[in-house]
């Protein structure tokens, strides 16, 4: 079912009744389907085990696949973090001051008995503080229960998508991939689109595991400390944390992606003739390219990476549902603010 986070379409308050059934399924250990500004994720209480059971169940995500927890920024996320975390390196305070709430997660020491379930047995524990303010209203509810109910510490929420598939960046995405019994807080497409970034703070210096929105400049230039690849990392060490988000292939829609730039697509497109629309083939690229094929359908990425990230799964999911056998995709420029859209276009492309 799904609830409308606001009163109306003109009315941009919060139905304070979706905010608190969220809230209350969440308490009785029930999940929810919960806007973010990056994906929409699938909550549950993060330190109730058995409701962190059910989130791995729905998407069919091996149970040793730790998940991200949300936490309320009211006080910048700190008394989240100080449930949650053991011990917080400097460089990872300056992490949270500069970017929370926002699409950022950080991989900490995890405190001994609290949110195990959520971590995949992990001693560490992934946080974020996500800026959207329906998910911070329902994280602040369960931080301030009605008398006599316990308080909630953090939401363990990952992208609501059955596990493999293109994250969801919907409400109705939301649906259509767990299914109606699902309590889903509508609120709205999301910002940004594609997942958060995530850095590992437990090696001593900052880890890429995940490229997001957040750049590496912009992290570095926080923190003034020099941010290691995971490449970089596996020189140092032989254990590296397990990331789904981080499996060469993920974020799969069912037909099969191929990345080319422009001059490859459109000799492609030249050889097929009018024959392309026929072949199933779809194109999303940047360029303006040529075709005498009227059944082709051919897509327009945009031109700014925040643009393309808004939109990307959205547009993968599209022409999923028309049924297409292949996904060409321009490849995105090599450049800093293309790194997130083109990981994912990566892996799904793998
Ligand atoms: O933007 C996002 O981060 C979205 C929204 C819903 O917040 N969430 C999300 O969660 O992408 P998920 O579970 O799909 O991806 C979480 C990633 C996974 O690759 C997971 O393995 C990694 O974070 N992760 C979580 N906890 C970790 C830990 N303790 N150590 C290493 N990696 C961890
Ligand atoms: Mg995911």
């Amino acid at each position: 079912m799904i609830l409308p986070a606001c009163n109306s379409a003109e009315d941009f308050t919060f139905a304070p009744e979706s905010i608190a059934a969220c809230a209350d399924t969440i308490r009785a250990g029930g999940l929810i389907g919960l806007p973010t500004e990056t994906v929409y994720g699938l909550g549950a209480d993060a330190d109730n085990g058995t409701a962190v059971a059910k989130v791995f169940a729905a998407k069919g995500r091996p149970a040793d696949h730790p998940l991200i927890v949300h936490v309320a920024a009211f006080d910048g996320g700190l008394s989240g973090v100080a449930h949650f975390c053991a011990q917080v390196p400097p460089f990872a305070q300056q992490l949270m001051s500069a970017f929370w709430p926002g699409p950022l997660t950080l991989i900490l020491p995890r405190r001994a008995g609290v949110g195990a379930a959520a971590a995949g047995g992990q001693d560490s524990i992934g946080l974020r503080c996500p800026a959207h303010p329906a998910a911070q209203a329902v994280l602040l509810a369960l931080r301030r229960p009605p008398a006599g109910q316990p308080e909630v510490w953090g939401v363990a929420a990952p992208s609501a998508n059955r596990f493999g598939r293109v994250s969801p960046t919907t409400a109705a995405h939301v649906q259509s991939e767990l299914g109606d019994e699902l309590l889903i807080l509508d609120g709205g497409p999301c910002t940004l689109g594609i997942e958060s970034t995530i850095i590992d703070c437990t090696r001593g210096a900052p880890v890429l595991l995940r490229p997001g929105s957040i750049t590496s400049a912009q992290v570095e230039a926080a923190c003034g400390r020099k941010l290691l690849s995971k490449d970089e990392l596996a020189a140092h060490a032989s254990t590296a944390p397990r990331a789904s988000g981080t499996l060469e292939s993920h974020y799969a829609p069912n037909a099969k992606v191929r990345l080319m730039d422009a001059k490859a697509l459109q000799t492609a497109l030249d050889l097929l003739g009018a024959d392309v629309g026929k072949a199933g083939i779809a194109v999303y690229a940047r360029s303006a390219l040529k075709t005498n094929s009227r059944q082709l359908v051919l897509r327009r990425m945009p031109a700014q990476a925040d643009a393309a990230a808004h939109e990307l799964f959205a547009v993968l999911r599209e022409l999923d549902d028309l049924g297409v056998k292949l996904i060409w995709v321009e490849i995105p420029p090599d450049t800093m603010e293309w790194v997130g859209v083109r990981d994912r276009l990566q892996r799904a492309s793998a």
